[in-house]
C-alpha cells in the first residue's frame, strides 16, 4: 500500500498555519539575511550581488523607494535608515502611484538617482512597472527581494539584494518583512560606507547591534506570546482598532493595522500619533483598542502624551514599550515589553508582537489565516 504524503502539510510540520511557522522562523531569517555580508573585525558591509561599486554609490544623491503592501511599509522604514545613516534623501511611493504619475527622476542631468524596490515575490506587477519606468529614464535600480531569479531580481540592473528568508507561504507577510528591514539597514550602511558618513568603527557598532538582533527576536517571540494570546482573547470581537506610532515606528503602526485587517477582517487603521487629533480621536470610546508603539527614543515623551489622550477618551491602550518601562506600563491598560536595540532597528522587534496578536485574533475568529478572502500572495495582474 502507498502512504499519502502531502508536501505542503509536511512543510508545515507541527504548525497549524504557515503564518505561525513563519513568525517563528524570524530569528533564523534574520541570521540568514546577515550571512556573509558583515565583517565585524574591519567594520565592513559587503552585498555580494550589488553591481554598484563605491564610485557608483557615491554618485547616488536621491533614492526613490517603491513597493506595494507590506513591502511598502518596509520602504517607509528604510527611508529613516538611509537618510539617517547615509544622509541620502529618500522618497517613498506606492508602485501603483509611481508608475502612473510620470515621475521626474532626473531633472538636472546629473545621474544621481537610484530606484530601490522592496518585494518578497519579485513578481508584483506594479513594482515591476515602476522598475521599467526607471529603466526608460536611464535610472539604475536595486531590488530588495526574496524570490531568487524573480522578475524584479532580473530587472534590477544595480543588482538584487536577496533576503534569503526561504519560501513564505502565508499571504500575510511576516519573516519577509523583518528581513526586508534588515536588508534595508545593510543597504543604508553600505551606502554610508561609500559616502563616508560613517567610520569603520561606527559601522562596527551597527554590526554588533545586527548580530544581536536574531537572539532578541527569539526573546520577543517567547516573551510576548502569552500576553498577545490573552489580549487576542479579550479583543477578538471588536469591530475596529487603531494603531499609533511616530517617526520610524509610524510604518510599524501601519503594518500592525494591515496585519489585523488582512487576516481577521477587523477594520484597523494605522496613524502617525501626532495626527490623532485631526480625526481618529473622534472614534475613540471604551470599546476601541488603541495599540501605541512607544519604545524609548527622541519622541517617547510625545507618545506618552498620546497614550494619556487616548485614556482620557476611555480608549483601551495596548502599549508596546521597552521591557521594564514602568511609567508606560502604568499609563497603559495593557503593556507588552520588548528588548531594546538601536532606535533604527527597533521596528524589527516592535512589529513581532503585532504579528502575533493579529495571528491569534484571526484564529479565534475562525478565519482562514494563511489564505484570507480576496487576497493573493502575489499580485501579478492589475
Ligand atoms: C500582496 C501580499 C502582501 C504583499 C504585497 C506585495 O498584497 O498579500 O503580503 O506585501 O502583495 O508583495 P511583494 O511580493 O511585492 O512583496
Amino acid at each position: 500500500h502507498s502512504i499519502a504524503w502531502d508536501p505542503v502539510a509536511a512543510a508545515k510540520g507541527d504548525y497549524r498555519h504557515f503564518m505561525h511557522k513563519e513568525i517563528d522562523e524570524q530569528p533564523r531569517a534574520l541570521m540568514d539575511v546577515l550571512r556573509g555580508r558583515i565583517d565585524q573585525e574591519r567594520g565592513l558591509i559587503t552585498l555580494e550581488d550589488l553591481r554598484l561599486d563605491d564610485q557608483d554609490l557615491r554618485r547616488v544623491r536621491r533614492i526613490y523607494a517603491i513597493a506595494c503592501g507590506t513591502a511598502w511599509h518596509a520602504a517607509l522604514v528604510a527611508k529613516f535608515m538611509i537618510e539617517n545613516l547615509a544622509r541620502v534623501r529618500v522618497e517613498v511611493d506606492y508602485a501603483s502611484e509611481f508608475r502612473y504619475r510620470q515621475p521626474i527622476l532626473q531633472s538636472n542631468g546629473e545621474r544621481d538617482a537610484l530606484i530601490l524596490t522592496f518585494t518578497q515575490s519579485g513578481e508584483t506587477v506594479d513594482t515591476l512597472a515602476g522598475m521599467e519606468e526607471a529603466r526608460r529614464q536611464g535610472v539604475p535600480s536595486v531590488a530588495i527581494v526574496n524570490a531568487i531569479g524573480s522578475q524584479a531580481a532580473r530587472l534590477a540592473d544595480g543588482g538584487p539584494i536577496y533576503l534569503h528568508a526561504g519560501p513564505e507561504i502565508g499571504v500575510a507577510s511576516t519573516k519577509a518583512f523583518t528581513s526586508m528591514l534588515v536588508a534595508g539597514y545593510l543597504f543604508a550602511l553600505r551606502l554610508a560606507q561609500a559616502h563616508g558618513t560613517l567610520t569603520p568603527a561606527q559601522i562596527r557598532e551597527h554590526i554588533q547591534a545586527l548580530v544581536e538582533l536574531p537572539g532578541k527576536a527569539a526573546q520577543v517571540i517567547e516573551q510576548v506570546t502569552p500576553v498577545c494570546v490573552e489580549l487576542a482573547e479579550r479583543y477578538y470581537r471588536v469591530g475596529n482598532a487603531l494603531f499609533l506610532g511616530r517617526q520610524i515606528n509610524y510604518p510599524i503602526a501601519l503594518e500592525g493595522a494591515l496585519k489585523l485587517k488582512e487576516i481577521s477582517y477587523i477594520h484597523a487603521e494605522g496613524y502617525p500619533a501626532g495626527e490623532m487629533k485631526h480625526g481618529p480621536i473622534a472614534l475613540i470610546d471604551e470599546g476601541m483598542p488603541v495599540v501605541c508603539i512607544a519604545t524609548r527614543d527622541h519622541i517617547y515623551e510625545k507618545m506618552i502624551s498620546n497614550v494619556e489622550q487616548v485614556r482620557a477618551r476611555h480608549g483601551q491602550v495596548i502599549a508596546i514599550g521597552h521591557e521594564g518601562d514602568e511609567l508606560l506600563a502604568a499609563k497603559a491598560n495593557h503593556f507588552i515589553g520588548v528588548p531594546a536595540t538601536l532606535p533604527l532597528l527597533q521596528p524589527v522587534l516592535n512589529v513581532i508582537p503585532l504579528q502575533i496578536f493579529a495571528y491569534h485574533v484571526a484564529v479565534l475568529r475562525g478565519c482562514d489565516v494563511d489564505q484570507p478572502r480576496n487576497l493573493a500572495k502575489s499580485v501579478t495582474v492589475e
